[in-house]
């Protein structure tokens, strides 16, 4: 299927993490569909949780298949949570194609746990690749943009960031300590971002995808797809959004936070207070908070907490 020759993202180059497989592999696909010169990294290792040998055959395969239907492509096989293999995926897109525009955070692993039995390595390796790896590449595409903004006189320039969290946060997620807190990090990555970088014309917003993808292979095992037409939740699903908070079009979107699956986007409301007390002293004693807290918390049904678990029966109408 070659592509088309005009398209949204046409002369824009685009970085897309962990795009060897899964989710990562469809939004690099759609971007280059959509006319964006691409970096697919992948660090192939083939275990999900992060295990074996890293492989560079996930990322070349996947760069080859976009250069096969008429774009153009080129793989990087680093590790995104490495600062300096990560620096090198950025300026592999600027020796390439002249510059970044996009940045698709995404490359991520699973080692799940209940967090009275998880090990310091199975913490410290989820919070290093989701955290850290979206710091890291984020770090040289901000430095990047600032510098050509400054470069053309305070001009605005223009950049994309789309981070990739989880309802896993949102939800809560019992069984996942270091994934739920590592993508409640990113939604604060996504923020920050997004208000320090307005000014160079750059977004940064945070989807929350659902995909049948090796991650979540066993988690959607009773969910068959349809014999006919595209499953519920295939990654083709998400991939769409992405591309459209890469574009022109989304300029006005920045720091927001999205559910994105099977043909629905649900967008998610910041915070907000729900009530509020001030104290009659100078400040709060024991009793005068138990006095205020407890009758509100009395008929609270058990179990609801901050965790939107709501979000969870979304699903296109
Ligand atoms: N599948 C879902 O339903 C779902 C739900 C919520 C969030 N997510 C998130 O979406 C993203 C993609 O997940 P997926 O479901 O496609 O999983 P996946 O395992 O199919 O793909 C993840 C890819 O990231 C790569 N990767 C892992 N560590 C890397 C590193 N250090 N550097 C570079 N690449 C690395 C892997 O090799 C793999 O190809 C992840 O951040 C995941 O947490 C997925």
């Amino acid at each position: 299927m070659a592509l088309p020759s005009e398209g949204p993202l046409q002369g824009l180059s685009a970085v897309v993490t962990g795009a060897g497989r899964g989710l990562g592999r469809a939004e690099a696909l759609e971007l280059a569909r959509l006319g964006a010169a691409v970096v697919v990294n992948d660090y192939g290792q083939p275990g999900r949780d992060g295990s074996g040998a890293a492989s560079a055959a996930p990322a070349e395969e996947v760069a080859a298949e976009i250069r096969a239907r008429g774009g153009r492509a080129v793989a990087h096989t680093g590790d995104v949570a490495d600062f300096q293999q990560a620096r090198g995926i950025l300026q592999l897109a600027i020796e390439e194609f002249g510059k970044l525009d996009i940045l698709v955070n995404n490359a991520g692993i699973l080692r799940d746990r209940m967090v009275f039995s998880m090990t310091e390595d199975e913490w410290d390796s989820v919070i290093r690749v989701h955290l850290k790896g979206h710091f890291n590449t984020t770090h040289f595409a901000a430095a990047h943009w600032r510098e050509r903004s400054k470069a053309a006189g305070g001009e605005k320039v223009y950049g994309r960031i789309v981070n990739t969290s989880s309802e896993a946060f949102l939800a809560g997620s019992a069984g996942q300590p270091n994934y739920a807190a590592a993508k409640g990090g990113i939604v604060g990555l996504t923020t920050s971002t997004a208000l320090a970088l307005a000014k160079y014309g750059v977004t940064a917003n945070a989807i929350c995808p659902r995909a049948r993808t090796r991650m979540t292979e066993d988690v959607f095992a009773g969910f068959r797809p349809p014999d006919e037409g595209l499953d519920p939740l295939a990654p083709e699903h998400v991939a769409p959004l992405v591309g459209y908070l890469a574009a022109p079009a989304a300029a006005r979107i920045n720091g927001q936070l999205l559910v994105v699956h099977g043909g629905m986007v649900a967008i998610v409301e910041r915070p907000r207070v729900r009530a509020r007390f001030d104290s009659k002293q100078e400040t709060f004693t024991h009793d005068e908070l138990d006095a205020l807290l407890t009758p509100h918390y009395a008929d609270r049904p058990p179990g609801e907490t901050f965790a939107a678990a709501e979000v969870l029966g979304l699903k296109r109408g």
